[in-house]
């Protein structure tokens, strides 16, 4: 706590927790757009905690991403984990292998020394594929599993990035520019006021199964993603942002 008074992090920490209506942001120093040690810093963050707010039997539901590959990275055994299930939070969002959140559900269960289920279901389904995969029963009761998780672990990412990673269609570009899309979380993208311009159809956590879960921890840094946090969190609400001080002194310095 010393070192982070030095660099005014606590100060941070809460001016961002009220601003973004959070119960609680931590932040690490540095600019994780600059350095990928910084990253890694936010992902031992959230092992810490999680560590520190796990109970025995849970489900944990993590995102996809570079930033929550960082958070499986950091992980390390613990007693509290060993009977936690990982799980990912959505199907396929159109990410690559490695940074989907299957991936990363399973490496965070082998690194923490739990256990993990995975969801099988294709990033672009038509709406009559996927009402006829959700009546699977194995689907319905991996859905089960996932929507009782009682801690979600997330990424944030800038709108315009996300779409161009996921490879979207000129017309998604051009629709999300035109709503002014800044942010985007689990599918969803979100205007700078928080309205949702866009939803991905992938199977998996929604929103209202967000409001459900105990934890919902968001992880995300670099001064370039601070519109970003700033549209999503607020929405996604009452949990946790991990993030870094580059972040967090952008977020602020635009109030
Ligand atoms: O695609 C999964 C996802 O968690 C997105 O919801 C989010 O926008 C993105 O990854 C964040 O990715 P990164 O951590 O690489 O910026």
């Amino acid at each position: 706590p010393l070192i982070k008074d030095l660099f005014g992090l606590t100060d941070l920490e809460n001016h961002l927790a009220t601003h973004l209506r959070l119960k609680r942001v931590i932040v690490v120093p540095g600019d994780s757009d600059r350095s990928d040690w910084v990253k890694k810093e936010m992902g031992r963050a959230v092992a810490r905690l999680l560590k520190a707010i796990s109970r025995s039997n849970q489900v944990v539901a993590v995102a996809g991403g570079t930033t929550l590959a960082a958070v499986a990275e950091m992980m390390t055994a613990s007693s509290s984990l060993k009977t936690t299930t990982f799980v990912p939070a959505r199907g396929g969002l159109g990410e690559v292998v490695e940074l989907e959140a299957n991936t990363i559900a399973s490496l965070m269960a082998t690194k923490a020394g739990g256990n993990y289920r995975l969801l099988h279901v294709p990033d672009q389904l038509s709406d009559a594929a996927r009402e006829t995969l959700m009546k699977e029963p194995r689907i319905q009761e991996m859905m089960e599993l996932v929507r009782s998780a009682c801690i979600v672990v997330h990424g944030i990412g800038d709108a315009k990035a996300m779409a161009e990673r996921r490879k979207s269609s000129p017309e998604l570009l051009a629709h999300l520019e035109q709503e002014g899309a800044v942010g985007e979380a689990f599918g969803y993208y979100f205007a700078r006021d928080g309205r949702i311009v866009h939803y991905g159809r992938s199977i998996g956590l929604t929103l209202e199964d967000l409001a459900r879960a105990h934890n919902v921890i968001a992880v995300a840094g670099g001064s370039g993603k601070a519109e970003s946090i700033a549209a999503v969190c607020p929405v996604v609400g009452g949990g946790t942002l991990i993030t870094d001080e580059s972040a967090a002194r952008a977020i602020l310095s635009d109030v």
